[in-house]
């Protein structure tokens, strides 16, 4: 195993440019799926069989199914009938947003079914609505414990946009997959791409953790 140091100092500018589309596409994601749980998340917990059945058959079908099958599927069907044409960018986007907002639909729905049935009540006995008890006194609660459990979702999806490479998103992995081509080589690819995920979890777990005790303060 004779590690060619070079190789990978003469790719570095594309696994830059790779890293960069990796942190855009995954952040992009993070945030549409984020509203989109939202409209999933309290669709399944509306009162409303109607409302209720199809979202349960979303997160079903998004958490039940393989991230790369649906990176296939929406690549190759559903973002030429969105614009008629085949867009990667696009593509990798709208999988894992629609991948995402399965499971936070699931955060914000444990998150508010977390605080305790007496603090519904306590805020009905003082006169409040629904949606005043809803804004005043669940909410402020819930969203605290969500934090953690969207910030683990951030760093799981940075770590699965390494699926979009399959068709050929320029992030990191479509760029190591193009350097083992070019190089024959394994080790200096994948240890690299390996190491630049690495190192964007372990920060990201890092702020988060700050951002977490913030909270408690
Ligand atoms: N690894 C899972 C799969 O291949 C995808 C998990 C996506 N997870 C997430 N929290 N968005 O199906």
């Amino acid at each position: 195993m004779d590690f060619n140091f070079d190789i990978i100092a003469g790719y570095l500018p594309l696994f830059l440019k790779g890293t960069l589309l990796t942190i855009g596409v995954s952040a992009a994601s993070i945030l549409l799926g984020a509203v989109l749980g939202l409209f999933v998340g309290f669709g399944k917990m509306a009162s409303s069989l109607w409302l209720r059945l199809p979202m349960s058959g979303y997160i079903n079908f998004f958490r039940g199914t393989p991230l790369l099958v649906q990176v296939l599927l929406v690549h190759f069907g559903l973002v030429p009938m969105l614009i008629g044409e085949t867009n990667v960018i696009v593509a990798a986007i709208l999988a894992l947003t629609l991948n995402s907002a399965a499971y936070t639909a699931e955060i914000y729905r444990a998150g508010i079914q977390s605080i305790d049935h007496g603090q519904r009540e306590a805020a009905y006995s003082q006169g409040m609505s629904h949606w005043q008890a809803m804004r005043y006194v669940i909410l402020p609660q819930a969203v605290k414990r969500m934090i953690p459990a969207f910030g683990n979702e951030f760093i799981v999806l940075i770590k699965d946009s390494s699926l979009v490479s399959v068709v050929a998103a320029p992030e990191i992995m479509y760029y190591a997959n193009s350097m083992r081509g070019q190089y024959y080589k394994v080790w200096e690819p994948y240890l690299t791409a390996a190491l630049i995920y690495l190192v964007l979890t372990y920060f990201l777990s890092k702020l988060l953790l700050l951002i977490e005790r913030r909270m408690e303060a």
